[in-house]
């Protein structure tokens, strides 16, 4: 099991910890919330106090009452956590657990990018950096996008950044010409098309479900497209049924809690060589780990942290954001 450097320094010998028990012993003393997305892996899901899509985790972050939050998703995830409640320690298992989409959009390129279009309101996906979240009029999520959308005036030029297959999939579903992004998710754009068929072929019944963050080579395939929590709800209400899922594996474990007896079939992604079930991991998210949980708790570090004049910039349109999706996804 690989232990982040500065994790490493109070590690007791493999065993001699019971990682599960110390975490929550932890928590209650440090009045700490342990948020986690779907993509982490299932001990951690069963161990969080709340597990949820990017929207319904930024919520969480931006009402909880204690004093510590434990952020178990990639580091954009914990910057939104520390944009929207400043007052509050934010701690991340593994300070490494980047995000593809953050990557290929760099503050400087956007910068000049907006430059270049100053007569367009930029709308930008959650997944990417505070200073692009600071460039921005408004933030999205794969579950507000379309509404958000769809509530700025017809005429409005828009820029949308940095997804481009999501980009192109809401230009598609809102009628709008979006201007958009260069910008990838590196497990999304990887599902083998191929493999994908294969499984419609041996299992002619099951739904295809699929995150927007995926291609439109591979979304035509899909019946159902939508963010992390509607792939699920949308599998809790068909049971028994079967279901390929076109997104990070992660989901898997939610799914089957919900729906026993249901049956779902992820896709391989492609490796060099071929289909690799491992490649349509999360290399992010993985980072993530119990006994990284622990070391950060115990050791309280790493913290995440940022500049209070960025964490202003910042927070407008992620506040924004909330705002004008106040009623959406909530049950
Ligand atoms: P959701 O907001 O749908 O959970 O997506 C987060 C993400 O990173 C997808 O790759
Ligand atoms: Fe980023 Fe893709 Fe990982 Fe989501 S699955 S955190 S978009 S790299």
């Amino acid at each position: 099991m690989l232990l982040s450097d500065n994790n490493t320094k109070n590690a007791a010998p493999a065993g001699r910890i019971d990682y599960e028990s110390e975490i929550k012993r932890l928590r209650k003393e440090m009045n700490a919330v342990i948020l986690a997305h779907y993509y982490v892996d299932d001990d951690i899901q069963e161990i969080a106090d709340y597990v949820g899509d990017s929207l319904e985790l930024a919520r969480r972050a931006a009402q909880t009452d204690a004093d510590v939050i434990v952020f178990c998703g990639v580091r954009f995830m914990a910057e939104g956590a520390r944009i929207l409640n400043p007052k509050k320690l934010v701690l991340v298992p593994d300070m490494k657990a980047g995000c593809s989409l953050e990557d290929s959009c760099p503050p400087d390129e956007f910068a000049k990018f907006k430059q270049q279009h100053p007569d367009h309101t930029v709308v930008t996906y959650i997944n990417c950096s505070a200073r692009i979240k600071a460039m921005s009029d408004i933030i999205v999520t794969s579950s507000n996008a379309e509404a958000i959308i769809g509530q700025l005036p017809q005429d409005a030029k828009i820029i949308f950044a940095p997804d481009k297959y999501l980009g192109a999939y809401l230009n598609k579903k809102t009628g709008r010409n979006m201007l958009l992004w260069n910008g990838t998710c590196m497990v999304h754009e990887n599902f083998s098309e191929q493999e994908l068929i294969k499984l419609k072929t041996r299992h002619p019944q099951a739904h295809v479900i699929a995150h927007p963050e995926c291609p439109e080579t591979l979304l035509r395939h899909a019946g159902h497209v939508g963010s992390t929590s509607s792939l699920i709800n949308f599998s809790e209400a068909h049971p028994g049924k079967e279901f390929i899922v076109l997104t990070e594996p992660g989901i898997l474990h939610e799914m089957k809690k919900r729906s026993p007896g249901s049956v779902f079939y992820d896709v391989p992604g492609l490796s060099e060589g071929g289909a690799c079930v491992s490649c349509n991991n999360c290399p992010h998210m993985k980072l993530n780990s119990i006994e990284k949980i622990y070391y950060c708790m115990k050791n309280k570090s790493p913290v995440l942290d940022l500049p209070p004049e960025l964490i202003e910039q910042a927070k407008k349109p992620l506040e924004r954001m909330l705002e004008m999706s106040k009623n959406i996804g909530r049950k």
